[in-house]
């Protein structure tokens, strides 16, 4: 019996030393140790053993159990010590390797020139107001003194969502509503979308940007428009900028004038980037006309007032040197990355 307990022994330990994956030492233990295992079947023999002798032989069992259970629990905690450490080595990463990078984006030249004359004219005092793309022809048109078959309606076909609906063909149409709707003295710009039945090219679009001004107060005269204008001029392009008015006619206006700014890059000598002229011109203003006025509620002998309009495209292909607006439309991040 003593024998067969060696054999047992040595038989099981072996066997554990084999056993490579956890698995495995589960069916050592049902081999050896299990209810029908072989260890217990030994035991059951026990009744064959001469009585004076049962007792050492009981011990010698339980030892060969005890060293049996103690080298199964050794080998389980170097089977899951192992199988960390390999689980470890396959999971490792590697901090020195060049991280994924995020593309950012960024801001379009339209939307950094808008924040730049925004940011002027709120220096200035002015409120940023916004007005609908989709207008009543009233606002677009009528209120601006064009009433209907005026000859300026051809310049500025549109989108017709029906008789009395547009999309808005300039920002002006921003100024009966604000005048509607406020007290003078009122000092607002409105940037926003426009639109026009235009072929696309180099300098159309039928869809584009223009940012509206209008200043309304008692004794508003055509210096203050002057002066404003001219201010803005210098902090947009540059404090050398000289601004020249020349007379023009939009039917809202009263007098009305178009704004050329000495040319930036040549400082009026005149060069390719101005076409030899020393000027640039970058929008239109004028003194708004009485009746304007009077059709949104305001008494034209208590106040007067001066608007302007400007294209906010214009600025940016101007400011970023852009030779076609349609690469302001592209959204090619490549080219949209320069500015
Ligand atoms: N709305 C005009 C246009 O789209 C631009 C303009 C000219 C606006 C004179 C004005 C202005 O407020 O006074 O061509």
């Amino acid at each position: 019996m003593k024998e067969q307990l060696e054999k047992i022994r040595r038989e099981a330990l072996a066997a554990l030393e084999e056993a490579q994956v956890l698995d495995r030492l589960n069916d050592v233990r049902v081999t050896y140790l299990g209810k029908k295992g072989e260890l217990t079947q030994l035991l059951k023999g026990l009744r064959d053993v001469a009585p004076e002798d049962r007792p050492a032989v009981g011990q010698l069992v339980n030892e060969t159990r005890e060293a049996l259970e103690k080298a199964l629990e050794e080998r389980k905690r170097f089977l899951q010590e192992k199988a960390q450490e390999m689980r470890l080595e396959s999971e490792v990463i590697d901090v020195t390797l060049p991280a994924k990078k995020r593309q950012m984006g960024h801001r379009h030249p339209n939307q950094i020139a808008q924040e730049e004359v925004e940011r002027i004219f709120v220096g200035m005092g002015y409120e940023v107001v916004e007005g609908p793309e989709v207008e009543y022809d009233y606002y677009n048109f009528e209120a601006l003194n064009i009433p209907k078959n005026h000859p300026a309606r051809d310049e500025q076909d549109t989108f017709y969502i029906n008789d009395n609906v547009v999309l808005r063909t300039q920002t002006s149409s921003v100024q009966a509503h604000v005048m509607e709707t406020r007290k003078p003295p009122i000092r607002i710009i409105a940037p926003g979308r426009v639109y026009r039945s235009d072929e696309v090219d180099a300098t159309h679009s039928p869809s584009f940007h223009q940012i509206e001004g209008l200043v309304i107060d008692k004794k508003i005269t055509f210096a203050d428009l002057k002066g404003t204008l001219a201010e803005f001029s210098r902090e947009l392009f540059g404090p050398d900028t000289k601004v020249k008015f020349r007379p023009h006619h939009f039917p809202f206006t009263e007098p009305s004038a178009e704004v050329d700014v000495s040319c930036f890059k040549c400082g009026g000598k005149g060069c390719r980037f101005c076409k030899g002229s020393g000027w640039i011109e970058i929008l239109g203003c004028g003194m708004v006309h009485p009746r304007v006025l009077e059709m949104s509620g305001i008494d034209p002998n208590e106040y007067t007032g001066f608007a302007f309009g400007v294209g906010l495209e214009r600025i940016a292909l101007l400011k970023y040197e852009i030779d076609d607006m349609r690469l302001l439309y592209e959204n090619d991040v490549r080219f949209l990355k320069q500015f």
